[in-house]
């Protein structure tokens, strides 16, 4: 029988991590034979810490043979402690009149500490995936905190959007979702990441060819994949939570998966002209579970080149707003 896997979750009382919680001990992240190990934080306040206790109580409630111990704790050197995987997803959201600037400090400082102490105490193999926003921004943080763990251990989530734009082109095109293939995110999770079309397929053929018609893929398509955050949240009053989580089942799964190809942030994506020091959406390859490789053979065009040179301001614009958060 294999060793379980101890994963740890932050914001565990949290929105995503309702929805998110139960597919990893049911097995959707890391498969039907790999028992798991949940370790929850939650901020040191009693509603939070209440709450997280009647998440464990449902998790209990659910008997998943998979499931093999809950760890619920305010303090992260316990929640961190051997973990092989760190999710992080909690963040204080945007208060009202909070200027951008403000929101990047606030989560810059839970993530200088979070980066920090994952780094003395996590396992040898440890990887970090954060999803808490702003995403990108938040992972180079606490990746600048770590001392022994190298900055390919830390990832950022684009694959809400990579899901994203799937479902629009598939929808566009009339075709069953598993179609559309090789959809792939660039730059920042935000409203201006890029979602490259001229890249996909639908059905074996160039995604373009088959929709025939360049000002939608640029335009609506473009615009809809970008602000579908907004969307939900004004059609819900909450935002997205289900997809998001669902996106990191899929996010983890495909980075524990040799050979799978996605969109995950990433440092180093210099290749498609992205600053050396900031996590950017590019397409990787799985190497052996937890590492992979960019994929660089993506030719770009004009408009391509435009978005993301766009993309990639708005990164460095982030990077230079936490500036003296970042450790050396
Ligand atoms: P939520 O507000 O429902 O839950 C966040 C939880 O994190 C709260 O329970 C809070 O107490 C906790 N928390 C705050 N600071 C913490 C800390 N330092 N340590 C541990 N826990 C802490 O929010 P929700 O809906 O679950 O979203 C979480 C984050 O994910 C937000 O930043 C949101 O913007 C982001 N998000 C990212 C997406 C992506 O695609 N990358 C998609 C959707 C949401």
């Amino acid at each position: 029988t294999k060793t379980p896997l101890r994963v740890a979750v932050t914001g565990a009382a949290g929105q995503i991590s309702y929805s998110l919680l139960f597919r990893i001990a049911s097995g959707a992240m890391f498969g039907p034979e790999q028992p798991v190990i949940l370790q929850l934080l939650e901020i040191p306040n009693e509603k939070a810490m209440k709450a997280l206790e009647g998440v464990a109580m449902e998790l209990d409630d659910c008997a998943f043979p998979l499931l093999r111990g809950l760890v619920l704790s305010d303090d992260p050197r316990v929640a961190f402690k051997d973990a092989n995987w760190s999710l992080l997803v909690g963040a204080k959201p945007r208060g009202p009149g909070m200027e951008r600037a403000d929101l990047l400090k606030d989560n810059g400082k839970i993530f200088t500490v979070q980066g920090q102490i994952i780094d003395e105490v996590a396992a040898e193999d440890a990887r970090v995936a954060v999803v808490g926003n702003p995403a990108n921004t938040n992972c180079m943080i606490a990746a600048s905190k770590a001392r022994r763990l190298t900055p390919d251990r830390f990832t950022a989530m684009v694959r809400l959007d990579q899901n994203r734009a799937q479902a629009q082109l598939a929808k566009k095109a009339g075709v069953a979702l598993t179609e559309v293939q090789s959809i792939f995110i660039y730059g920042n999770h935000s409203p201006t990441m890029f979602p490259a079309f001229a890249q996909a397929t639908i059905g074996g053929k160039a995604a373009r060819e088959v929709i025939g018609d360049d000002a939608w893929l640029q335009g609506e398509f473009c615009e809809t994949v970008g602000k579908r955050g907004a969307a939900i949240i004004a059609a819900r009053g909450l935002s997205s939570a289900a997809s998001a989580a669902n996106a990191l089942v899929d996010h983890v799964h495909d980075l524990m998966t040799p050979g799978a190809i996605h969109s995950v942030a990433v440092k180093g994506a210099t290749h498609y002209g992205f600053d050396a020091n900031v996590w950017a959406g590019v397409p990787v390859r799985t190497t052996t579970p937890g590492s992979y490789e960019i994929i660089e053979g993506y030719a770009m065009d004009d408009f391509a080149k435009s978005k993301i040179a766009a993309t990639n301001k708005e990164l460095t614009d982030e990077r230079a707003m936490v500036a003296e958060l970042l450790g050396t």
